[in-house]
């Protein structure tokens, strides 16, 4: 599965796919001056629908406004319309959206101010990020040699392309031992999250999810948390160590690409009996019919795109 899609929107303008480029010199390729969002749009009976997406957009201006940038020339209406307009341009009946803010300058400079924002969305065909299988059986995962950010080096609350630098070092050591994925953990040792996931642990029937101080505050883990009350289950956001996932019941992580999966295996410890627990998959099931639109929470957090 490619990248491709018919159109590209740039500052304003559908452009054609392989027209859609920036310069080598760009601050934001060579300094990661720039700040993205991951959505999903589903297809439901409905048409196709977008999840969350003023919720994605609004991170994406914060983003831009914790990097610094002072103007990024389109408001919040104005972006969930172009977002809109690039998939109705495309024809997609589902897909990834991924807009993203980038720098551009005449001169090389590490100053934000000189240069300005300009902004493109893409839209592509993406089922699964780590695959179906992982979806339906799980996944297993280290704990990377890699710390994730303190929380004063890069801002964990903004997706600026810059901190995915980290992600990568983490994700890529991870593939390269065996493992699907990385848990990562803070600057003082505890568990934080993923390279692009949340994570949740399940002891004795409750729900545990690190803090959201040194976390991406992931719109799938805000979900999760409605959803795990709505069903009655009891939910707790605390400071979480690396031996307390060894010996949970189950563990789930959680994001737009990867949506709800199974963690079975930490550090070559298998997690629970092993397989994805009951708890994950009462999850996983509920946050599948609210992107589909069958759940009564979908009308208030899908957007249609052709209404
Ligand atoms: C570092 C990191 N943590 C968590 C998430 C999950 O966030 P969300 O559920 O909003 O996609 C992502 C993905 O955006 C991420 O990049």
């Amino acid at each position: 599965m490619g990248f491709e899609s018919d159109y590209i929107w740039m500052d304003g303008e559908l452009v054609a796919y392989k027209d859609a480029t920036v310069p080598f010199l760009s601050s934001a390729l060579h300094y990661g001056l720039g700040v993205f969002e991951g959505i999903r749009c589903y297809a439901t009976e409905q048409g196709p629908a977008i999840f969350r997406l003023r919720d994605h957009m609004q991170r994406l201006l914060n983003s831009a406004h914790i990097l610094g940038f002072k103007e990024v020339g389109y408001n919040l209406d104005q972006l969930c319309d172009a977002v809109k307009q690039t998939i109705k341009a495309n024809k997609m009946d589902r897909c990834y959206i991924r807009p993203l803010i980038h720098h551009v300058a005449d001169t090389p400079n590490l100053n934000l101010d000189n240069g300005e924002a300009h902004i493109g969305i893409a839209v592509w065909r993406w089922d699964s990020y780590l695959g179906a299988e992982a979806q339906q059986n799980g996944i297993r995962v280290n704990v990377s040699s890699f710390t994730r950010h303190h929380p004063n080096v890069m801002m964990t609350k903004s997706k600026m392309t810059g901190n995915y630098s980290n992600s990568v070092l983490a994700k890529t050591e991870s593939v390269r031992l065996g493992f699907d994925e990385a848990i990562m953990l803070d600057p003082q040792g505890y568990v934080s999250e993923c390279t692009s996931e949340n994570l949740f642990i399940v002891r004795g029937g409750r729900i545990q999810t690190p803090l959201s101080s040194t976390v991406l505050e992931g719109i799938t883990r805000d979900t999760l948390i409605v959803l795990a009350n709505d069903l009655g289950y009891s939910m707790e956001e605390k400071v979480m160590v690396r031996d307390q996932l060894y010996i949970a019941d189950e563990i789930f992580v959680t994001g737009t690409a990867a949506e709800v999966v199974a963690v079975t295996e930490v550090d070559f410890r298998k997690i629970g009996s092993g397989q994805m627990g009951a708890v994950t998959h009462a999850l996983q099931q509920a946050f599948q019919s609210v992107v589909t639109g069958s759940h009564a929470r979908s009308s208030e957090w899908l957007e249609y795109v052709n209404v």
